[in-house]
């Protein structure tokens, strides 16, 4: 299936070392900024209880869940520990004139 890209914020509405929620068509991700502005973007619900991983805390590129504290690493969605065994789902990430587009599949 090829994706559709959606313009989901501005880079700016993302800080640095952050996250934030984007929703679109009822899917949740979440989008991610690194301290060197690069942006990813994953499903935004943790893989063990649909949790939303944007209230989580953003350590250099690991996103930990705020209910358990498992870890993923957010730019290929591989676990990093804690309770969580199943992979986070991640989408093509561009920026384009000051907006972050994501790839919806
Ligand atoms: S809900 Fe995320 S680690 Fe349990």
């Amino acid at each position: 299936m090829t994706g559709q890209w959606i313009d989901a914020c501005a880079t700016d509405d993302i800080d640095e070392e952050d996250v934030i929620a984007f929703e679109h068509d009822g899917h949740a991700f979440a989008l991610y900024r690194t301290e060197d502005d690069r942006f990813f973007a994953t499903d935004g619900l943790c893989t063990h209880e649909q949790i939303s991983l944007a209230d989580g805390l953003v350590m250099g590129t690991i996103i930990e869940c705020p209910k358990h504290n498992g870890r993923f690493d957010f730019t290929t969605g591989e676990t990093r520990g804690g309770p969580v065994c199943e992979h986070l789902k991640t989408y093509e990430t561009q920026v384009r004139d000051g907006r972050l587009f994501v790839k919806t599949a």
